[in-house]
């Protein structure tokens, strides 16, 4: 397996937000540290699923992978290299071959464009094919995505939400992609709807080979369609592996916690949100390890040595 996508030790900071309390108290500008240092590779053809909690920085690193913002520190690489530093057809067949898929895709579809336009527009700007073939490929578009043909001829507003996802997603097909970053693409979706369109995305992987880097807060979407798995924590990735091994055998605190938490049987209810204790603040992550506060194994070093991750975990407990 070769990798197509990479990120090294990648560190992303925002300002926080400033009340007026922090103007007037002329309070230092402070940073929320959404990405401390991640490192996840992508293999060709592959599912990597990418789990956490709210606000433990899942969104921003797709942002960074798909090159929507720059990190502050480390390196996005596509194929071997850093895409910062891409230049003219390099670049351009970057912003081709990594496209997202968005969690809303009506917010970013025209609702005074056909969807047939719409998707021939994004053919034409781009040259993906002469414009004698456009037509063709937007009905061949369709069909890949399940879509009748007829689809070409109505306004975003006349589709259900599972339908626009469906066209969110011809939507990045239509750029030849080889790797898709999808971003909470089903959990607006009603759960029937939800398993439709991730058979959809594990039926293209198959047909086209594409790599899918699954973001989403459902462990059960998870352990049916990734291939791997990394689970975030504040800004890092905490344990990375196999589905299968993550899943029979968690070896981070977290991730246990995590997997626990999962009422398997209860459509809808698998979020990740019940571990024990509150999430840190970003703004100020605990020193040592982030998940010491709220774990239930903590030793006296995880308050001031932060683990780093070895063999696909960061905990001073797995041996
Ligand atoms: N543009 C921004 N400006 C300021 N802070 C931001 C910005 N984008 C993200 N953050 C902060 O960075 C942290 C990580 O956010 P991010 O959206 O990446 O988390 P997430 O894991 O995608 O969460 P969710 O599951 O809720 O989508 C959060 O504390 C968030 O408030
Ligand atoms: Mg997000």
């Amino acid at each position: 397996m070769s990798i197509v996508l990479q990120a090294n030790a990648v560190e992303r900071r925002f300002p926080a937000p400033r009340g007026l309390a922090d103007l007037l108290l002329r309070r230092p500008i402070r940073a929320v540290h959404a990405l401390s240092g991640v490192s996840i590779a992508i293999e060709a053809g592959e599912t990597l699923g990418v789990v956490g909690e709210s606000g433990c920085g899942k969104s921003t690193l797709a942002r960074c992978l798909v090159r929507l913002i720059a990190p502050d520190a480390g390196a996005v690489m596509f194929e071997g290299q850093d895409i910062a530093t891409l230049r003219s057809s390099d670049r351009l067949r970057f912003n081709r071959a990594v496209q997202m898929v968005f969690q809303d895709p009506f917010a970013s579809l025209n609702p005074r464009m056909t969807v047939g336009a719409a998707l021939a527009e994004v053919l034409r700007v781009h040259n993906i094919v002469p414009d004698a073939d456009i037509p063709a490929r937007v009905l061949a578009l369709l069909d890949q995505v399940q879509l009748p043909a007829s689809a070409a001829g109505r306004y975003p507003h006349a589709f259900s939400g599972g339908q626009r996802q469906r066209i969110g997603i011809a939507r990045a097909l239509a750029m030849e992609p080889r790797v898709i970053i999808a971003d909470e693409p089903v959990s607006a979706l009603d759960v029937s709807v939800q398993a439709q369109i991730v058979n959809l995305f594990m039926e293209l992987q198959e047909r086209l080979g594409l790599a899918i880097v699954f973001i989403t807060h459902d462990l059960r979407l998870v352990r049916h369609m990734a291939h791997r798995v990394a689970v975030m924590y504040l800004g890092r990735v905490v344990e990375t592996g196999l589905t299968h091994d993550i899943f029979e055998a968690p070896r981070h605190p977290y991730t246990r916690a995590l997997i626990s938490a999962v009422p398997s049987l209860i459509p809808g209810q698998a979020r990740a949100d019940a571990v024990r204790g509150e999430l840190p603040s970003p703004m100020a992550p605990p020193p040592g390890c982030p998940f010491h506060p709220r774990c239930p194994i903590v030793m006296p070093r995880c308050a001031s040595d932060a683990p780093s991750l070895i063999n696909g975990v960061s905990c001073w407990a797995a041996g």
